[in-house]
């Protein structure tokens, strides 16, 4: 048995009298500096408790055990002493901080951030809203096609060299499939599913084994076809140039080159006066001062024999352009990959 400690009483009174002065410096304190600067006065390495943990070593060693445990529970009590103030502070902080000056909801809003079209989605959106406001719909068909509708009945013979042109990606898989090489057997899909007029436009997606700075293996195109009686040449350049000058501004001029495609007799591509450079000749034109659009030209009867029109009653014209040239042209971009790229950086400009 040990001997009553002597300590013991004293020490507890003290131990005591060391936390009740520590509560009343707590609830005295105004802020978290004041409470941690009163726990201190304790715990800190001057403290009173780290004072009498020092006289621990003086104690004959049958006391220590008792001393020792009595001054670590004064220890944790004032620890938890200190943090019940500290909360209690910090909850009187939030909540004057609640009742400060009134809400003024004149200010304006911070707003939530919200994203943007893709400049590609937006080109082909104002290329597609432009032949809406001419009466013209829009139609859609599949990526993946076959080589009736991609080639066969665009009048492509099986082995003509216009097919090379095209750079197909074929799909591995059993039935003839193609990822479109164009938008234009869209015109076969619409035209087989109706009879005339037709007025439509098919923006989507094409493909074509072909990567560099001005091609991309997956690009867009807008398609057009328009198809009724006494339909001539002269209505296909009527539409075709307000779309530039829609498109461009009403200030920048066209020319009609004759080219060829199957589909089309006779055919001819649409240049517009460099929008750069105004036709001085620059990098962007290669110095022609000349920008190729697009494709376009009267439909073929060999195309209408395919779908079951007569040609001797219908006639028609469509075109063809590229999403993708028409959008960096618009806004001066030199290589076709950042549209696909999808770094925020680039795109954010398009906001
Ligand atoms: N399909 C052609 C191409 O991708 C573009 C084209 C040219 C479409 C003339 C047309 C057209 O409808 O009449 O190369």
């Amino acid at each position: 048995m040990t001997q009553p400690d002597q300590q013991a009483p004293d020490l507890a009174a003290e131990l005591h009298a060391l936390l009740e002065r520590l509560d009343a410096d707590l609830a005295a304190a105004h802020n978290a500096e004041e409470a941690r600067a009163a726990a201190a006065k304790l715990l800190g390495k001057k403290g009173a408790l780290t004072a009498l943990q020092k006289k621990l070593g003086t104690l004959p060693a049958p006391e220590r055990p008792a001393f020792g445990a009595s001054l670590n529970r004064a220890k944790d009590d004032a620890a938890s002493r200190l943090e019940n103030r500290l909360t209690t502070l910090e909850r009187e902080a939030f909540e004057r901080s609640l009742s400060g000056p009134p809400l003024d909801p004149t200010l304006p809003p911070r707003g939530l951030p919200h994203g943007h079209a893709h400049p590609l989605m937006s080109t082909m959106h104002d290329i597609v809203d432009i032949f809406g406001r001419m009466g013209f719909q829009v139609a859609e068909g599949p990526e993946v096609e076959d080589d009736f509708h991609n080639f066969e009945a665009l009048n492509f013979p099986p082995d003509h060299p216009a097919r090379d042109m095209q750079d197909t990606l074929f799909v591995d898989a059993p039935g003839n499939l193609l990822m479109r090489t164009h938008t234009s057997p869209v015109q076969i899909r619409t035209m087989l599913a109706q009879q005339p007029p037709v007025r439509v436009v098919i923006p989507g997606a094409v493909y074509r084994h072909d990567d560099d700075a001005t091609h991309s293996p997956r690009f867009f195109q807008v398609e057009g076809l328009l198809v009724d009686d006494h339909t001539t040449l002269a209505d296909l350049k009527g539409c075709l140039t307000l779309f530039v000058q829609e498109f461009f501004g009403a200030d920048v001029s066209v020319r009609f080159r004759a080219s060829f495609f199957p589909f089309t007799e006779p055919s001819g591509e649409i240049d517009c006066r460099c929008v750069v450079c105004r036709g001085k000749g620059c990098r962007v034109c290669k110095g022609s001062g000349w920008l190729e659009i697009l494709g376009c030209g009267m439909v073929d009867p060999a195309v209408f024999r395919h779908v079951g029109y007569d040609p001797e009653k219908w006639q028609g014209f469509a075109f063809g352009m590229g999403v993708d040239r028409l959008a960096m042209l618009r806004h001066g971009m030199s290589d076709i990959r950042l549209l696909y790229e999808n770094d925020l950086r680039f795109l954010r400009q398009f906001q």
